[in-house]
């Protein structure tokens, strides 16, 4: 029997690139690799890149030039790059770094296959379409292995706002909703091998309009009330909506839906009209918060959590202080915040740039004040009865991990239990980025 052949990934960016990363993996197990977690060893390398912010494509050429040398003792080592990158630079890759033999789009890695048989010619193989046939229909079912409890799924892709500082309309291409059947299809086989929380994804996940049974149109809603029923599924996330389609149904779910957990990552950017406008959000700052209340009422113990760009174009320190009172009123347990960074391509790359110091000086105080709130909402936990999904081993014997409701790490010590297993847990002291407990 030969020996199969070893697929190192290296994934960056978002939970999509992770899910991605998943699906290529199985792809190519159909061709006779298994993962491994060693470069060195590998017969196959892929980068799933990411394009968001600045530098990447420099990253991904750097990383690049480092795995050129693996070539020198294994010539049969084959290098491929996927993921947003691929897509944004297609053959320039394989212009720039000749040892690149692969480069593949997010839309059309169902045919890396082929692609990999290609490259075992000797040929390069690149593919940057956006096909019409559906990539996931396409991809062989995952095998039957038994995974960890919690995963991705991805329901949703693309996205056709064009905020104006974001690649994701070009890399990722428009709003594409998987079918419903499709989805709860591969939910049950999730559950199946072992999963307890899916985490639905999509660059706009809550305007999801996948096809129901009837060929009618669903909603989210409507989908997390079908994964409802799916048995032995015991958690419900998603990521990542945009205000605007955070629909009645939506967000009564969030009071009535008890598998559906009560965190959402509400991405703002900006708590300045003016800024917004000038990024092309289609929301103000008062509609963002008149939403956060309505959803608070409906589920009073919601964690929310955010994104925020600042040093946008433009952005004076008054627009920065409306940002930060944005933050103060709505008292985010996690928020991601970014020094806007020029997309080429995007309309705001050709805009008059705020100074860096300023920017970085802005980016400090905004991510002082999102820290302090972050604790502050940790320490409240303490004293508290919380539920953990208990997913791995903790660093100490006898210690177990996992995450609450509200997506905190939680560790506890000498736990009693399995891995899948949902327990409560009292927490007695909260760190920097974890919970301790003890179990109820
Ligand atoms: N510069 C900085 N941050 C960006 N994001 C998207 N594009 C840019 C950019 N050009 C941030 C947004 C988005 C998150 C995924 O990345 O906050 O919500
Ligand atoms: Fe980018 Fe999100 Fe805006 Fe779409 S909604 S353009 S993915 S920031």
């Amino acid at each position: 029997m030969s020996t199969p052949k070893k697929l190192f990934i290296k994934t960056y960016g978002c939970q999509m690139n992770v899910y991605d990363s998943e699906r290529m993996a199985e792809a190519l197990g159909g061709q006779g690799y298994v993962e491994t977690t060693s470069a060195d060893e590998a017969d196959m390398i892929l980068l799933n890149t990411c394009h968001i912010r600045e530098k990447a494509a420099e990253k991904t050429y750097s990383e690049l030039g480092r795995l050129k040398a693996l070539k020198k003792d294994k010539p049969d080592l084959k290098i491929g790059v996927a993921g947003c990158v691929a897509q944004a630079e297609g053959a320039e890759i394989m212009r720039r770094q000749p040892a690149v033999d692969l480069v593949v789009g997010p839309q059309s890695y169902h045919r890396l296959p082929e692609m990999e048989a290609k490259t075992r010619t000797g040929a390069t193989a690149l593919d940057t379409d956006f096909p019409e046939e559906d990539k996931f229909e396409k991809l062989a079912s995952r095998p039957k292995a038994k995974r960890g409890p919690s995963a991705f799924l991805t329901v949703q892709e693309g996205c056709d706002k064009f905020c104006a500082f974001c690649v994701v309309p070009y890399t990722r291409g428009a709003e594409v909703s998987r079918p419903v059947s499709r989805i709860l299809d591969e939910a049950r086989d999730l559950v199946e091998r072992g999963v307890r929380e899916i985490t639905l994804l999509g660059q706009n996940v809550n305007a999801y309009h996948g096809a129901g049974p009837d060929g009618s149109d669903y909603t989210l809603a409507k989908l997390i009330w079908d994964l409802d029923r799916v048995d032995g599924l015991e958690r419900i996330r998603f990521t990542t909506s945009h205000p605007n389609d955070m629909t009645d149904d939506l967000i009564e779910a969030h009071g009535t839906c008890a598998k559906l957990m009560p965190y959402l990552h509400l991405p703002v950017q900006s708590g300045s009209d003016r800024i917004l406008k000038r990024m092309n959000r289609s929301h103000t700052a008062d509609s963002y918060l008149r939403l956060i209340e309505r959803i608070r009422a409906a589920r009073p113990d919601i964690v929310m959590s955010g994104d925020f760009i600042v040093g946008f174009p433009e952005e004076t320190e008054a627009d920065f202080q409306a940002t930060l009172d944005l933050v103060e009123e709505v008292n985010y347990g996690y928020a991601y915040s970014f020094k806007y960074s020029t997309r080429p391509g995007t309309p705001a790359a050709e805009r008059a740039q705020v100074d860096v110091a300023e920017a970085d000086d802005r980016l400090q105080r905004l991510q002082a004040l999102i820290t302090q709130q972050q604790h502050a909402i940790q320490n409240d936990m303490v004293g508290r009865t919380v539920h953990v999904l208990f997913e791995k081993p903790g660093r100490l014997a006898g210690q177990m991990g996992g995450k609450s409701e509200y997506l905190h790490a939680v560790h506890v010590d000498n736990a009693n239990v399995e891995i899948g297993q949902i327990a409560p847990v009292r927490i007695t002291s909260a760190s920097t980025n974890s919970l301790a407990g003890v179990l109820v």
